[in-house]
């Protein structure tokens, strides 16, 4: 983890929020590389499951709602952790982490029930934590101003039910769909970006006719999986976890989580929940606005239900690089200057790669060259995410791409000069073919399109 904590540092993917004020825990700034890959992945989740589907619609709902939601939707109540507080250092836990042996190796922790920052055993007795970060509309600071920030992003699309579904005609079964930002006051933080307390929500609420939903839910399942697949995340790497009915949130009949084998153990990457009508019918009883749905060919009036498949964009980026990082000793080229050093390369899927191509000129003392490959980055430059970049040998460069995923490097040389052709150089087959200027951009289309 911490090989992919200092490359996301050092190649601009993912700095330490407010860094030169010493940062702040569990809060992240997504630098230009990482910003690139975030909206990337985003904009693949958009195509996938907005764009190509008949059936799913987008909204954008406002983070602070009004403070009903949150009675109504069973947050304020029960969206909360077990916290327990070192009664020698003050240092505070989860107390479900400490139990389970999760900071054993940490600090000072040797055993369960050991606190990782002075080894104190003393603990009070655990109370409940609600994660939602508070703030307040107007001027006035009291209860009765009180606001919260969004923990998920699926009560504004309960909310909106009826307007989206009678503005847009909708008919069940149908989803919202919504990407967004969500905060939680998260007590154990750690293992960089998994748990942090503000990251983005990619959630589709999907209303179906009660019946229906156990069936839709296992399609579901197997949707989401696909697309985390799609994005290359190695099948080996992920399993699937059904909580037990014990365990389960408030609001769900069924969740089953898809597990990543992260570098600190398998871990929730995203989950999916029967959520039932809990939430349209708990919104219908606290605004007092009836949210049943009539169907106008069966001339039957009922609730749906929602089948909630709910993904987080950073941990989903988390997971893609860690999948995608791979250390090569000695170098993958025989030449003398990369044997003697190891090399990594990112083997991002070509769809989410950051940097699409990379523009090097042969040499940097050259000015006909240089010059050329500034021509060849303009040209490029509208149609893909570039960078061009002269600092350094060939090899050298060709490996600061292969560490950021950069699936093609144009390499402008003396024969470019003659025959206005370039190479084009795969990054995982490290294969270069010559192309002709003029064909470089359906070509480079086509190769990034194929995956
Ligand atoms: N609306 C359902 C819901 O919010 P959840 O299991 O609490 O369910 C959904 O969260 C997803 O959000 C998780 O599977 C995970 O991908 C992501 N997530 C949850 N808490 C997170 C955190 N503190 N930091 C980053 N991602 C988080």
């Amino acid at each position: 983890m911490s090989k992919i904590v200092s490359l996301s540092k050092r190649r601009g993917f993912i700095f330490q929020s407010s860094e030169i004020y010493g940062g702040v825990e569990a809060l992240w700034d997504y630098g230009p590389l990482g910003s690139l890959l975030k909206n990337n992945i985003k904009k693949e989740w958009l195509e996938r499951f907005v764009q190509l589907r008949d059936d799913v619609v987008l909204i954008d709902g406002a983070i602070i709602m009004n403070p009903n939601v949150w009675k109504a939707s069973g947050h304020l109540e029960h969206f909360a952790d077990p916290l327990v507080e070192c009664k020698d250092c003050h240092s505070r836990y989860r107390a479900d982490h400490m139990a389970d042996g999760r900071f054993i190796g940490e600090g000072k922790a040797k055993e369960k029930n050991q606190c990782p920052q002075c080894g104190g055993k003393n603990f009070t007795s655990s109370k409940q934590f609600n994660l939602m970060f508070k703030t307040f509309l107007g001027p006035i600071e009291d209860e009765t101003h009180q606001a919260y920030l969004r923990p998920e992003t699926a009560q504004s699309m309960f909310t909106n039910f009826k307007q989206v579904q009678e503005s847009m005609r909708l008919k069940i079964p149908f989803g919202i769909a919504q990407i967004g930002r969500s905060f939680r006051n998260e007590i154990t933080t750690g293992n960089f970006t998994f748990r942090s307390r503000e990251f983005d929500l990619a959630e589709i609420e999907y209303f179906v006719k009660p019946g229906e939903d156990e069936k839709i839910f296992e399609q579901w399942v197997n949707e989401w999986e696909k697309f985390i697949v799609g994005l290359g995340i190695k099948k080996e790497n992920l399993r699937r976890y059904e909580h037990k009915k014990e365990a389960l949130s408030h609001y769900s009949k069924r969740t089953i989580d898809i597990e990543y084998k992260f570098p600190f153990g398998w871990s929730e990457l995203t989950g999916i929940a029967n959520r039932t009508n809990y939430d349209l019918s708990q919104h219908s009883k606290f605004s007092g606005k009836e949210l049943a749905y009539f169907d106008e060919e069966t001339k039957e009036k009922y609730i749906p239900f929602v089948i909630e498949p709910s993904l987080g964009i950073d941990r989903l980026l988390l997971a893609l690089l860690v999948d995608a990082y791979q250390e090569v000793k000695g170098g993958r080229t025989e030449t003398t200057e990369s044997t003697k050093e190891e090399e990594v390369v990112l083997r991002l899927n070509k769809k989410i790669a950051p940097i699409k191509v990379a523009v090097l000129p042969l040499v940097k003392n050259k000015e006909e060259i240089t010059k050329k490959a500034k021509e060849v980055y303009q040209l490029l430059k509208p149609n893909f995410i570039c960078q061009y970049d002269e600092v350094g040998s060939i090899g050298r460069r060709y490996r600061r791409q292969d560490e950021i995923g950069t699936p093609f490097a144009i390499t402008i040389d003396f024969e470019t000069l003659e025959k206005d052709d370039v190479t084009i150089r795969d990054k995982d087959t490290m294969k270069q073919e010559r192309v002709k200027i003029k064909d470089l951009i359906n070509i480079l289309k086509e190769k990034l399109e194929n995956v």
